[in-house]
C-alpha cells in the first residue's frame, strides 16, 4: 500500500523503479542451479551491456563506486598522482581517487549546467595529473572537447557515467568514449540491481587488468599467477539476474523517463518560479531524473509535500566534505542550494507526474 499524507492523499514518491517477473524468474533459476556467486548470468549481463552500448568489453562489479576505483587502479593511479574531478558530483567520484592515495583536484561547473566546465580544466592540470574523471550528470554529455584536452596533456579520461547509462551523443554512448567508463546499478538509476555497477572499455589490455583487479589480481584462475593488486569486487549471479533484464529493458525505461521529462518541460515553461535543468533528450540523452532549480526551493518543496508529492534535494558538492575543503565553486554551490528532483523514474505512473504538475501550478 502507498504511504499517505495526513491520511488524506496517496503520496507520490519521488522515484519508482521497475522490477518485473523476468527478474524474479531468473533469480529463482539461479538459486535452483545453485550458481549464486559470479557465473554464467553475470557473463550474460556483461554481453547484454556490450550489445546495448556497442562496446567490446564490459566488467560487472559490486557498485559504481567500486567501478571508479577499479578504473583508476587499472590506470596505475596512486600516491603522488593527481586526478581532476568536478565538485558538482556525488562524492564517490572523488573517493575513488582518495582510496588509492591520489590527490583530488576539484573543478567548478558551468553557470547554466551542472556539468564540469571543461574550459577550467587546463588551469588545474599539473605534471602530476594522471586522469580526469568527468561526470555525465543525469545523462548530460560532458563537452566532448574534454577528450581533446586530455589528449593534449597526455592524461587519461575515466568517464563517470553512473547517471548516464544508455545516454548517447552522435559520438556514441556515454561511458564508451574515454579509456574506461563506469556505471552504477544503484537503487535510483535507470537500471537497478539494488547495488551493482559495471565498467566498459575498448582496450583489451585494460579489460584484462580489470578482470584481474576484480579477483584479487589473479590473471588466470587455473595457474593462479598474479597481475598485481586487486580485491573481491565480484557481482553475484543473483544480482546479475536482475541486471540482465534491467539492461534488456533499457530502451523502454529510457523512453519512459524521457516522456516524463518532456511532460514536465511543457508544463514548467509557464511557471516563472522554477527552471528545468535541461537534458538534450531529442539528441539522444536520457533524463533519468527530472531536475529543477529555484531560489524558492524550500517553499516549493514544502508546498508539494503538503499535497503528498515527494521531491529530493540535490546532493552536496564534494568540497562540502571537510576532507576535500578549499577553493570556491560558486556555480556548483548554486545548483546545490537550488536544485531538486521532481517525481520520476522508470515505473513512475504518468498520473503521478500530472499530480506533481498540478501541485506545482498552485504554488505562490
Ligand atoms: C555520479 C555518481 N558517481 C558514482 C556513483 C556511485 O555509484 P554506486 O552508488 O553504485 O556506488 C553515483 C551513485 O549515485 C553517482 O551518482
Amino acid at each position: 500500500m502507498l504511504a499517505t499524507n495526513n491520511g488524506l492523499l496517496p503520496q507520490v514518491s519521488w522515484w519508482r523503479t521497475a522490477i518485473g517477473d523476468d527478474e524474479r524468474a531468473t533469480i529463482l533459476d539461479s538459486l535452483a542451479r545453485e550458481r549464486i556467486s559470479m557465473g554464467a548470468v553475470t557473463a550474460e549481463l556483461e554481453s547484454e551491456i556490450c550489445r546495448h552500448l556497442e562496446v567490446p568489453y564490459a566488467v560487472a562489479t559490486t557498485s559504481g563506486s567500486v567501478a571508479l576505483m577499479m578504473a583508476l587502479l587499472a590506470l596505475d593511479i596512486g600516491p603522488g598522482d593527481e586526478v581532476i574531478v568536478p565538485t558538482r558530483t556525488f562524492i564517490a567520484t572523488a573517493h575513488a581517487a582518495s582510496l588509492l592515495g591520489a590527490s583530488v583536484v576539484l573543478v567548478d561547473c558551468y553557470a547554466d549546467s551542472p556539468n564540469l566546465d571543461v574550459d577550467q580544466i587546463a588551469a588545474h592540470i599539473s605534471d602530476r595529473t594522471k586522469a580526469i574523471v568527468p561526470v555525465h550528470l543525469n545523462g548530460r554529455a560532458v563537452d566532448a572537447r574534454i577528450f581533446e584536452i586530455a589528449r593534449q596533456y597526455g592524461v587519461a579520461v575515466v568517464e563517470d557515467a553512473a547517471q548516464a547509462l544508455y545516454s548517447c551523443t552522435p559520438d556514441g554512448y556515454l561511458g564508451t568514449l574515454g579509456a574506461i567508463g563506469c556505471f552504477s546499478f544503484g537503487m535510483v538509476k535507470l537500471a537497478s540491481t539494488g547495488q551493482g555497477g559495471a565498467l566498459v572499455t575498448r582496450d583489451e589490455g585494460l579489460y584484462q587488468r580489470l578482470l584481474a583487479i576484480r579477483n584479487h589480481g589473479v590473471r588466470d584462475v587455473v595457474s593462479h599467477d598474479y597481475l598485481g593488486v586487486g580485491g573481491n569486487f565480484k557481482l553475484t549471479d543473483i544480482l546479475a539476474s536482475i541486471g540482465l533484464w534491467q539492461i534488456r529493458r533499457l530502451p523502454e525505461k529510457a523512453a519512459h523517463c524521457n516522456a516524463i521529462y518532456n511532460r514536465y518541460a511543457a508544463a514548467l515553461a509557464d511557471l516563472s518560479f522554477v527552471d528545468l535543468v535541461p537534458v538534450a533528450v531529442a539528441a539522444g540523452e536520457v533524463a533519468v531524473w527530472t531536475e529543477v532549480t529555484s531560489p524558492q526551493r524550500a517553499a516549493i518543496v514544502a508546498h508539494l509535500a503538503a499535497q503528498g508529492v515527494e521531491t529530493r534535494p540535490f546532493l552536496p558538492c564534494v568540497h562540502s566534505a571537510a576532507h576535500f575543503a578549499g577553493g570556491t565553486f560558486p556555480n556548483s554551490e548554486r545548483f546545490h542550494a537550488e536544485g531538486f528532483n521532481l517525481p520520476c523514474g522508470p515505473a513512475q505512473p504518468l498520473d503521478n507526474v500530472d499530480r506533481a504538475i498540478a501541485a506545482l501550478q498552485t504554488f505562490g
